[in-house]
């Protein structure tokens, strides 16, 4: 079934010059972009994407960094594309992510890891609203 899912691809991707190998990443594998915008977030949007983040210890470093430059925020349509995106970009953690994912790839780190997707329908659903309203 056709779905839709929110993506991030956050300030170092952008500050590496990966956006587009991430791009194509997503547009071979067949899905299709249906909006995307670039932009700098202010913490409030920090704060109410990462919500369930917001009181752990590693939230003022991880507000720090999605705040701390541009990122491309993209909207996904494809079959199953929650589940296919997250199998894309691989586990959080750069290190541990298995190789031919995005992060398996191209990311060492756990914290600045170039992509978030949404989870569960209802995170795309929570988050689609939240940065894409009335898309
Ligand atoms: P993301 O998929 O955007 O969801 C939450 C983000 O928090 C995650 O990617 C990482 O960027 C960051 N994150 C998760 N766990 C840790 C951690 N233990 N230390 C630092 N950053 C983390």
């Amino acid at each position: 079934m056709s779905e839709r899912t929110l993506v991030l691809i956050k300030p170092d991707a952008v500050r590496r010059g990966l956006v587009g190998e991430i791009l194509a990443r997503y547009e071979r594998k067949g899905l299709t972009i249906v909006a995307m915008d670039q932009r700098t977030i202010d913490p409030t949007l920090s704060d109410a994407h990462y919500a369930e983040h917001v009181e752990k210890p590693f939230y003022p470093a991880l507000r720090e960094f999605v705040t701390g430059g541009p990122l491309v925020a993209l909207v996904l349509d494809g079959d199953q594309a929650i589940d296919v995106v997250r199998a894309m970009n691989g586990a959080t953690d750069g290190r541990k992510a298995a190789p031919g994912t995005i992060r398996g790839d191209l990311s060492l780190s756990n914290s600045e890891n170039l992509v978030h997707a949404s989870d569960s329908p209802e995170a795309a659903k929570r988050e689609l609203d939240l940065w894409f309203p009335g898309l």
